[in-house]
C-alpha cells in the first residue's frame, strides 16, 4: 500500500522532532502503522531553515495554505501554536478532509467544540495527544485504557516550566523571582513566561483531560486558574515541615452535581509518588472507580518525547483512516450524542482541605479566637504550627491545616479572622489535597 502523506506546518522544535523520529524508526512505525507514513510537505516561514532541517527529503514551502489544499495531503500536522492562524488552518483543513494531529491545547481548550464538530460533520480525525503532558499517552490511556471506569478524579502536574521552578525554590530556598531568572537562563522557561507561571498553559491541559474524563464540553472560560507567581519560599518551608509539598496541580474532579476544575499550588502529602515528581517532569494521577489510583509519569516537553505523542497520532490515524467514522474513537473519548451537560462548579462551591497562615500578636486568648471563627463555619482543624517568636518580636506565624470544607466556608472565615486586631496583614491560604 502507497504511503499515507501528511503535510506538517510549523517545524520548530517539536516538528523537526517528528520528521526525525519518522525517520529514523520508519521501518518500525511502518510494521505497526500497516503501511508507510511519509512527511512529503513541510510549510514554514523560514523555508531556508525548514530545507536544512528534511534535507531534500520533502517538499518545503512557505504557505500553509499550499499544505491543506494539496489533494495528495491526507494528514495535517498543525504545530503552529496560538489561537490565530492556527485555528484557520486547523478547520479550512478540516474542510478539506483532511485528518489533523496537533499538540496545540490553547487551541483545542477555548475553540475544541468548535474544531471537534467541524471535525465530526465531515468525518475527519483531530488527534491531540501531544497537547496534554507531551510524551506520556494520557489521553490514550484517559480515553480507551481506563474507558471501563467511572473517573473520579485526576490531579496532574502538567507544566514543566512551573515544576521546576517550585522544584528549585525548596531545593534551594529561594524566592520566585530569583529562580525564575535562573530557569530563564537555562532555557527552562520563556522570555515571556506568562502562560505557564501564571497557571493558563495547565489550564488549557486539565480542560482537555476533563473533557475526555467526564465527556464534558471543553469549557476552558469555566476553569479556575491560579499561578505560582505569588508563592512563598516561607510557605514551601513550612509546607514541608507539616509533611507536605506544593506543587502546581491541574485537578478535575467529581464534586456531587458539579466538576471542579482548578489549577492552582497545592499542598500534597510528601509520601506520594506524585509528590516526588521534580524538575521539569510531569506526571498525572487518575482515580478510576474500577482499577483505583493509576499514575502516569514522563517528559512533558521537548523535541523528540512530544514527537513521540504526535506519531503516535499518527499511527493511530493511519490504522482507522479507512473505517467508518462511527467505528472510530470519538475524539472526546464519548460519543458526541452522548455528552454530558454537568456544570463546571464555581470556586465558592469546591471541596478540599486547606493551609492557612497568619501573622499573630503571640498574647493569649489570640488561638481562641482563630479556632473559634474556624469552628463557627464548621471548619474542623487537622494540624497546626505555631513558630517561636523571633528574638525581640511579639508576633509569630500560626499555621493551620484544615480538614476538608467548601471553599465558601474559609473565604467567610478569613474575612472574618482578618478582622482581628490581633491578626496582622491577610492570610496566605493555599489549597490542600490528600491525593488518597
Ligand atoms: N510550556 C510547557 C511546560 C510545555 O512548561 O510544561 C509545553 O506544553
Amino acid at each position: 500500500m502507497k504511503p499515507i502523506k501528511v503535510g506538517l506546518l510549523g517545524i520548530g522544535t517539536v516538528g523537526s522532532g517528528t520528521f526525525n523520529v519518522l525517520q529514523r524508526n520508519q521501518e518500525e512505525i511502518t510494521r505497526r502503522a500497516g503501511r508507510g507514513i511519509e512527511i512529503a510537505m513541510v510549510a514554514d516561514l523560514n523555508v531556508e531553515r525548514a530545507r536544512e532541517l528534511t534535507g531534500g527529503k520533502c517538499e518545503v514551502v512557505n504557505d500553509a495554505n499550499l499544505v491543506i489544499n494539496n489533494p495528495d495531503i491526507d494528514i495535517v500536522i498543525e504545530l503552529i501554536g496560538g489561537y490565530g492562524i492556527a485555528r484557520e488552518l486547523v478547520l479550512k483543513a478540516i474542510a478539506n478532509g483532511k485528518h489533523v494531529v496537533t499538540a496545540n491545547k490553547a487551541l483545542l481548550a477555548v475553540h475544541g467544540t468548535e474544531i471537534f464538530k467541524a471535525a465530526q460533520d465531515k468525518g475527519v480525525m483531530v488527534a491531540f495527544e501531544a497537547a496534554v503532558a507531551g510524551g506520556i499517552p494520557i489521553i490514550k490511556s484517559l480515553r480507551e485504557g481506563l474507558t471501563a471506569n467511572r473517573i473520579q478524579w485526576i490531579a496532574g502536574i502538567i507544566n514543566g516550566t512551573t515544576n521546576f521552578i517550585l522544584s528549585e525554590m525548596r531545593d534551594k530556598g529561594l524566592d520566585f523571582a530569583t529562580v525564575l531568572k535562573e530557569a530563564q537562563r537555562l532555557g527552562y522557561a520563556e522570555a515571556d513566561p506568562t502562560f505557564d507561571i501564571e497557571g493558563v498553559d495547565a489550564a488549557h491541559k486539565v480542560t482537555l483531560l476533563a473533557s475526555i474524563a467526564f465527556g464534558i464540553p471543553v469549557q476552558f472560560d469555566k476553569a479556575h486558574v491560579e499561578g505560582i507567581t505569588k508563592l512563598q519560599a516561607t510557605d514551601i518551608s513550612y509546607a514541608e515541615q507539616l509533611g507536605y509539598r506544593i506543587k502546581l496541580l491541574g485537578i478535575a474532579k467529581r464534586n456531587g452535581s458539579g466538576i471542579e476544575l482548578r489549577v492552582h499550588p497545592t499542598l500534597i502529602p510528601a509520601k506520594r509518588l506524585i509528590a516526588n515528581v521534580e524538575g521539569a517532569m510531569n506526571a498525572v494521577l487518575v482515580q478510576g472507580d474500577a482499577v483505583g489510583a493509576t499514575l502516569y509519569y514522563g517528559k512533558g516537553a521537548g523535541a523528540e518525547p512530544t514527537a513521540s505523542a504526535v506519531i503516535a497520532d499518527l499511527v493511530d490515524i493511519t490504522r482507522l483512516a479507512t473505517a467508518d467514522p462511527g467505528h472510530r474513537v470519538p475524539h472526546l473519548a464519548f460519543q458526541p450524542d452522548a455528552m454530558s451537560d454537568t456544570p463546571i462548579l464555581p470556586m465558592a462551591e469546591v471541596t478540599t482541605s486547606y493551609y492557612l497562615r497568619m501573622n499573630v500578636a503571640d498574647q493569649p486568648g489570640v488561638l481562641a479566637d482563630v479556632t473559634r471563627i474556624l469552628a463557627d463555619h464548621s471548619i474542623s482543624i487537622d494540624a497546626m504550627l505555631q513558630k517561636e517568636p523571633a528574638e525581640g518580636e511579639s508576633r509569630t506565624d500560626i499555621i493551620i491545616l484544615t480538614h476538608q470544607t467548601q471553599e465558601k466556608n474559609v473565604e467567610a472565615a478569613i474575612a472574618k479572622i482578618e478582622g482581628l486586631p490581633t491578626v496582622m496583614g491577610t492570610i496566605t491560604k493555599i489549597r490542600l489535597e490528600e491525593l488518597s
